[in-house]
């Protein structure tokens, strides 16, 4: 095709396409078969492929994703994001309108009522009527750049119609609808993965993926509740919000003009009824005075707005019959108590089970076997038990007997003094401790084998192959072809030749992961990400480590004592010593290896002394050796500068003041650096 028709082609088939997508996605018309509007689309991007001066960036092709995004930019807002008071209370909105009143002289003015809707804020800015950038809220300063992603939301238009103006900004809220949540966490806990606690987590992790295919298969969707920029048309929120609809945003009907604190308190009642009836999640109401004109006389308090609050709803609670409970037993062998709940609907999903924590948890409610219970769902947290229903008591409910042995291998639990959980001590005998330490082996933050997933882990284990993560690397491509393992689902699945191969190509990859991630995959009790992240900085491999002591171990930053008794216990016994052998045989990284940025310090010697603005203390250690420096802990006349924060040390400066020693502040050391 010549350059010119493609041109025209590619405008063509952009436009049709778009009108499709609109009259879909808007209007739920479908204008076209399914078969016939893929006809088209894969001309367009087959077109665009071979043609890509010509593809734009408000190309409907975007929709479908393919960019990957290995990091997001941090970008600055133009106009930062502000948040919104809250308030549960009715009084409380009393209030406001009061204060607006008086602040307004008496002027009339309205108000716009909006959901609030529970998903993340994003601000989308337009040029010239294209979908340009699309940020995250992040600190309301700057935030993550997800424009990619972003382009994947059908109901976002990349590009405006009707009469817009040529730069602005709108915010709004990604959500992801139950209908499409539900599904996905569905899938999830089909393959094995841990469901989202609820759709904004969900939406939330969905917008961060690398991948922003994935994100098209998401059907995530998006809430518009704000315009910014200089100069814009029309005079209040609720004129806006319809100027936007023609513009082609998705507009809630929900929105209301109210006059009185009457109408608002109405709209408030209906939906905290009606709210279950949504096909999204909404924690609360937003109230904005509707005159734009009146938002800078009322201005803003310290973080947020004089002219808007938000009215949250109260969590949602219902009651349910508890069943029975089950102990479940962790990687660690602590024992988690859970109810099993008559299904109940809560919040858009149903609810099954609830964590009763512990003993004391348990205890102190007075939860027994039959009864009712009052279930929970606030806006981050996954259900939680948060009363009993004590007239529905069963008269033979007895109080609960708590457990004494472990329910999976019959060992007598341990409760140690100021410590809540009851564990199982039978740490190589239990095996829902043994395949929970391999679990945490392989997972992603740990030595990330993805190939090898609880299933598989479960059926190695009882196979007698896998016992402990060393024995994963012997494993020959012969003892895995053939393999089968039931899934949750009890299909049974067999590993074939390139199973097999995929799993000992993770396995040979996961030997470069970096020492600190191997030592948070040991699993030593009570030792995370951040943990150790510091003892591979501190100790800087597995031999110092491992011969250290309860002290030098607790003068590790963010090493408390009980984790250093864990460390040190952990490394005392002989198996794991063995363990650890066979692992470093096998290739593993047992040492850290320092990130060398440039050799801008070399020769030079630091101490560094009181709280700085751009590092944590061991930051600024740890780039100090990434430029080439040394870092000592006192000051002698050998000492080439001391870096001086807020509260340095009286001592400190006193002794660098005698011998003579330069004093630096933060901003001196970066440009030290830089040069
Ligand atoms: S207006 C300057 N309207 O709730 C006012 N916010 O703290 C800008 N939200 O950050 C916010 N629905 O993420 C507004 N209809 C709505 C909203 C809404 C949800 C979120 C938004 C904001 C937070 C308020």
């Amino acid at each position: 095709m010549e350059r010119e028709a493609a041109q025209k082609r590619i405008a063509e088939l952009s436009e049709t396409i778009d009108r499709y997508n609109y009259e879909y996605y808007m209007n739920d018309n479908s204008m076209i078969s399914d078969y016939d509007f893929d006809q088209l689309l894969n001309e367009l991007i087959a077109l665009e492929k071979e043609y890509p001066e010509y593809s734009l960036p408000s190309s409907p092709t975007r929709r479908v994703g393919g960019e990957v995004n290995k990091t997001f930019r941090q970008v600055a807002h133009r106009y930062p994001m502000l948040s919104l008071s809250n308030t549960y209370s009715i009084e409380e909105i009393i209030d406001f309108d009061t204060r607006t009143r008086k602040l307004l002289n008496n002027k009339p003015f309205s108000y716009t009522c909006e959901l609030k809707y529970d998903g993340v804020a994003v601000g989308l800015s337009y040029k010239n009527g294209i979908m340009v950038q699309a940020v995250t809220r992040g600190n309301g300063k700057e935030g993550d750049d997800i424009t990619d992603n972003v382009r994947t939301i059908r109901t976002i238009p990349l590009k405006l119609k009707g009469n817009y103006p040529d730069d602005f900004e709108v915010r709004g809220e990604i959500i992801y609808p139950y209908e499409a949540f539900n599904e996905f966490n569905a899938i999830r806990e089909e393959n094995g993965e841990e469901p989202f606690a609820n759709p904004r987590n969900a939406a939330s992790g969905s917008l961060k993926l690398q991948d922003s295919k994935e994100v098209a298969k998401r059907k995530l969707d998006f809430c518009f509740y704000f315009l910014m920029g200089d100069n814009l048309p029309s005079d209040t929120q609720y004129n806006r919000l319809m100027m936007a609809k023609e513009w082609g945003f998705k507009i809630a009907d929900s929105t209301r003009k109210c006059n009185n604190i009457d109408e608002i308190q109405a709209y408030i009642n209906h939906w905290d009824n009606h709210r279950k009836e949504l096909p999204y999640a909404i924690d609360g109401i937003v109230i904005k005075v509707n005159e734009v004109e009146l938002w800078d006389e009322l201005g803003m308090t310290a973080k947020s707005p004089r002219w808007a609050i938000a009215y949250k709803f109260k969590a949602e609670r219902v009651s349910t019959y508890l069943s029975s409970i089950d102990f479940q037993v962790g990687r660690t062998g602590i024992i988690t108590p859970v109810a099993n709940l008559e299904p109940v609907w809560l919040g858009g999903t149903t609810v099954r089970r609830a964590t009763l924590n512990n003993a004391d948890f348990i205890k102190n409610m007075d939860i027994r076997i039959g009864d009712h219970v009052f279930v929970e769902k606030g806006g981050e947290i996954i259900p939680k038990i948060v009363g009993v229903d004590i007239e529905k008591r069963p008269l033979n409910a007895v109080p609960l007997e708590y457990i004494t042995t472990c329910p999976v291998c019959g060992t007598p639990l341990v409760r140690n003094e100021g410590e809540a959980g009851h564990y199982c001590p039978n740490e190589d005998g239990c095996t829902p401790q043994q395949i929970g330490k391999l679990e945490h082996f392989v997972s992603r933050k740990a030595m990330n084998i993805d190939t090898i997933g609880s299933e598989r882990l479960t059926m190695l284990f009882e196979k007698g192959l896998v016992r402990t993560p060393a024995d994963l690397y012997v494993l020959s491509r012969e003892q895995l072809i053939g393999l089968e393992s039931a899934g949750e689902n009890k299909k049974k699945t067999s590993i074939q030749e390139k199973g097999a191969d995929n799993i000992i190509a993770a396995l040979e990859l996961s030997k470069q992961v970096p020492f600190e991630r191997v030592l948070y995959a040991l699993g030593i009790r009570y030792v995370g990400e951040v943990g150790a992240k510091k003892l591979a900085r501190y100790f800087k491999n597995i031999d110092a480590l491992s011969q250290s002591n309860i002290m030098e171990l607790a003068m590790v930053e963010d090493i408390g004592e009980k984790t250093a008794i864990s460390i040190f216990e952990f490394f005392n016994d002989i198996k794991h010593l063995e363990m650890i052998v066979r692992l470093r045989n096998a290739g593993l990284q047992m040492e850290a290896k320092e990130e060398q940025l440039s050799n801008a310090l070399a020769g030079l010697s630091f101490v560094v002394s009181g709280v700085f603005n751009n590092f944590s203390r061991d930051g600024i250690k740890q780039h100090i050796e990434q430029h080439g420096g040394k870092v000592v802990s006192s000051i002698s006349s050998k000492t080439s500068y001391v870096i001086a924060g807020e509260k340095m040390g009286p001592e400190k400066l006193k002794k660098a003041e005698k011998l003579n020693i330069p004093i630096i502040d933060e901003d001196t050391y970066i440009n030290m650096c830089e040069k």
